[in-house]
């Protein structure tokens, strides 16, 4: 295995579009990091990527500074090993979308969402920032409903909202070692969006101008991309990925 080759780091890395992610980043040549709360899905799914792209998994709880650090010393060991360049791109995918009424959110169901979905992006690029390459790139994965706030989904919207300011945040301290950038995708095809009531979403894909579900492989291509040399001038911006979802919601 050449020592060139780039290392990611993928948090939520057994979701659907987080695994997406990783097939698309190792098949553009990189070694990976893998993350995320449930451990066996991710050592079960991580099996089926390329040879010799996976360079370890962690059970990692983004809500947690301590397993944030874990993760860290883990790049921080690779670091003497197999990665000798330090790493090169790093996603935040982990996420938690909870429907839930106004009336439903008492402090600990706030809490929740925010320690995932805001808390987690932070504590994770914190704890991973000393170990960025030069040219590096972070990519955060936020929501349309960071944008346009979500009925139901007031602390998970109210968190997404939060991850794209602290993209632009971070865009600006950690330059111009490492970029910065944030994807916001719509109505993506995985589990997280089957708790959405089947007539609400119907409705809301009729409407959208792409009149379809995006694909997490449409997600993860738009992360290659901002990983890339290709986005090399671009930091503290957000992509969307949602069919026209924006325009139409
Ligand atoms: N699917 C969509 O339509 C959609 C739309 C907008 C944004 N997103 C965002 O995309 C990202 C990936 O979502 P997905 O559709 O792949 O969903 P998913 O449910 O398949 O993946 C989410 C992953 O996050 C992990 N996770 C949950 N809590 C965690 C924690 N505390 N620590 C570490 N990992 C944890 C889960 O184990 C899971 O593997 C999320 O950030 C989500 O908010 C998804």
């Amino acid at each position: 295995m050449p020592n060139a080759a780039l290392t990611a780091v993928i948090t939520g890395a057994a979701g659907e579009i987080g695994i997406a992610i990783a097939e698309r980043l190792a098949n553009a040549g990189y070694r990976l990091v893998l993350s995320d709360l449930d451990l066996s899905r991710l050592d079960t799914l991580a099996a089926d990527l390329p040879a010799h792209s996976v360079l370890a998994t962690q059970r990692h709880d983004v809500a947690s500074m301590a397993d944030a650090e874990a993760l860290a010393k883990t790049c921080a060991t690779l670091r003497t090993g197999t990665l000798r360049t330090g790493i090169d791109c790093v996603v935040c995918s982990a996420g938690l979308y909870e429907d839930l009424a106004i009336e439903e959110v008492g402090p600990e169901e706030w809490r929740r969402s925010m320690a995932v979905n805001l808390d987690g992006t932070f504590y994770t690029v914190q704890a991973l920032r000393p170990y960025l390459s030069e040219g590096s790139a972070v990519v955060n994965i936020a929501s349309v409903a960071g944008h346009r706030g979500s009925v139901s989904h007031t602390p998970y919207a109210a968190a997404k909202g939060g991850v794209l300011t602290l993209t632009r945040s971070l865009a600006q301290e950690l330059a111009p070692k490492t970029r910065v950038n944030a994807v916001s995708p719509g109505l993506i095809d995985t589990r997280m969006i089957q708790a959405l009531d089947a007539d609400k979403r119907n409705a809301m894909v009729a409407a959208m101008p792409l009149q379809r579900l995006g694909t997490a492989a449409e997600v993860a291509d738009v992360v290659v991309f901002l990983a890339s040399p290709a986005a090399g001038y671009i930091t503290g911006e957000t992509i969307h990925v949602n069919g026209g979802h924006y325009l139409h919601s």
